[in-house]
């Protein structure tokens, strides 16, 4: 007889779970589409997924010759800054909110890491570069950064890794008189080295995998994770974009962070240059047979068209792996902390009118409580791997 209202209670709580509807406080932690949302998490133990573009992707010689180009100031007009002065360290990036170039020259954006840069399919905070070997060719040629040009990178291949150079291509750079070419191949042995830059698996990976298991064992609330996922999935709605094994969506969005630059419409304005760039995937440099890169660059197009307002001020999703160790953050690298973060999110957003465009329609106020902050800040920190 005493049974009976606790029964009816659990079925009523059972099918309101199993049918994800309302959201109530109460509703057990992970609904069923939490749970799948959780299963995506896991680290991915594949090397980044092959390159059609770029068939130099996985060559060992490729990637070597790649790591002394990476490394060489020669390469650049003034001498002395390579790829690595801003993509230094553990986190492969600078601990300042922009990195300097030739002539002191300050950048406009913080630099992202390349570590894990293999996983990616959208280059630069906007896009701007759609594959890793053609985002190589921005920094080289860039008057803030390299400063270089196709006749100094000839100059130099050709005076300093001739041999390694004519292995790969059949020729020696002198012999290169495609500017084009002779750049594109330049990208590709860079990107074959990053391609080895990964750095996976973290403890957060262990986490997920256990909370799963509490989950299985009716336990979910016990695990010491339990806080820190909830919010991250429920209430703080972070892994609507922050998904997948790379804890990125790879898409573009705004999220009201600060800024007033004269370069401040994100990919709105960028994604336009890029689809007509002749370095883009589905252009004659690409070694990807042609027509089979362009559905994803013509998604893109469409995108312009008909969500131009969500792409206003829209920025790349970054992965969160690694994210302890490449601090300040954001594309504008204001924001010092992982605390800093949260606020932001907190808030949803700074106001209308510091950024263009409008926030994203996830972005909203959260009301998190302290504990809830600093589960946040927690899982973000396992997120980073140890060394290999
Ligand atoms: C003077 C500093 C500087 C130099 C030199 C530099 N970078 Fe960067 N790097 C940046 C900045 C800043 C960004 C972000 C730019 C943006 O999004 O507008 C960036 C972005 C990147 C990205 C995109 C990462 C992502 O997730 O979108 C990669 C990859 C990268 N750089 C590799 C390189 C390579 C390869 C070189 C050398 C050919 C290089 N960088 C030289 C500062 C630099
Ligand atoms: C609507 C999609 C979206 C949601 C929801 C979202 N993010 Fe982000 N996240 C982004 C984008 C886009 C950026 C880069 C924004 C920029 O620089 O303008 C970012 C940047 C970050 C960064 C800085 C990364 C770096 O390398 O500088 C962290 C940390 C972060 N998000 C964590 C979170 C957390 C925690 C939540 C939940 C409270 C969350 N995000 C919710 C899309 C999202």
């Amino acid at each position: 007889m005493s049974r009976h209202p606790l029964r009816t209670w659990t079925l009523a709580g059972a099918l309101v779970g199993a049918l994800g509807l309302s959201c109530t406080p109460e509703e057990p932690f992970p609904n069923l589409d939490e749970l799948e949302l959780l299963q995506s998490l896991h680290t991915p133990t594949h090397a980044p997924p092959k390159d059609p573009t770029n068939k130099y992707g996985d060559n060992p010689a490729a990637a070597a010759l790649g790591l002394k180009l990476f490394k060489d100031p020669g390469l650049s007009s003034c001498g002395n800054i390579s790829c690595q002065s801003c993509h230094d360290g553990e986190g492969r990036t600078v601990d300042t909110p922009k990195a300097t170039g030739c002539g002191d020259q300050l950048t406009g954006r913080n630099p992202p890491s390349v570590i894990n840069s293999g996983y990616s399919t959208w280059f630069m905070w906007d896009g701007r570069a759609d594959r890793l070997w053609n985002q190589a060719l921005l920094p080289l040629l860039s008057p803030v950064e390299m400063a270089s040009s196709p006749a100094i990178l000839r100059a130099r291949l050709d005076a300093a890794y001739k041999e390694d150079y004519r292995a790969l291509f059949g020729k020696a750079p002198l012999d290169e008189t495609d500017d084009n070419q002779l750049l594109a191949n330049f990208g590709k042995v860079i990107a074959a080295y990053e391609r080895t830059l990964n750095r996976t698996e973290a403890p957060f990976d262990q986490d997920v995998i256990r909370f799963l298991a509490a989950v299985d064992a009716g336990k979910a609330e016990d695990d010491p994770a339990y806080l820190g996922l909830k919010t991250f999935v429920r209430k703080g709605q972070c892994s609507a974009c922050h998904k997948g094994p790379m804890l990125s969506d790879d898409q573009f969005h705004n999220i009201g962070v600060k800024d007033l630059s004269d370069n401040h419409r994100g990919v709105a304005a960028a994604a336009t240059p890029m689809l007509d760039w002749p370095f883009n995937s589905a252009g004659p440099y690409s070694d990807a047979p042609s027509g089979t890169e362009s559905a994803r660059l013509q998604r893109l197009s469409n995108d312009l068209k008909e969500k131009a307002a969500e792409l206003e001020g829209a920025y790349k999703t970054p992965t969160l792996r690694n994210i302890e160790l490449t601090a300040p953050y954001m594309h504008t690298g204001e924001l010092k902390t992982l605390e800093d973060v949260i606020e932001l999110y907190n808030k949803g957003g700074e106001p209308a009118g510091n950024y263009a465009g409008h926030v994203s329609e996830t972005i909203k106020k959260l009301d998190l409580s302290d504990e809830e902050k600093k589960a946040l800040v927690k899982l973000l920190k396992s997120m980073t791997g140890a060394a290999k």
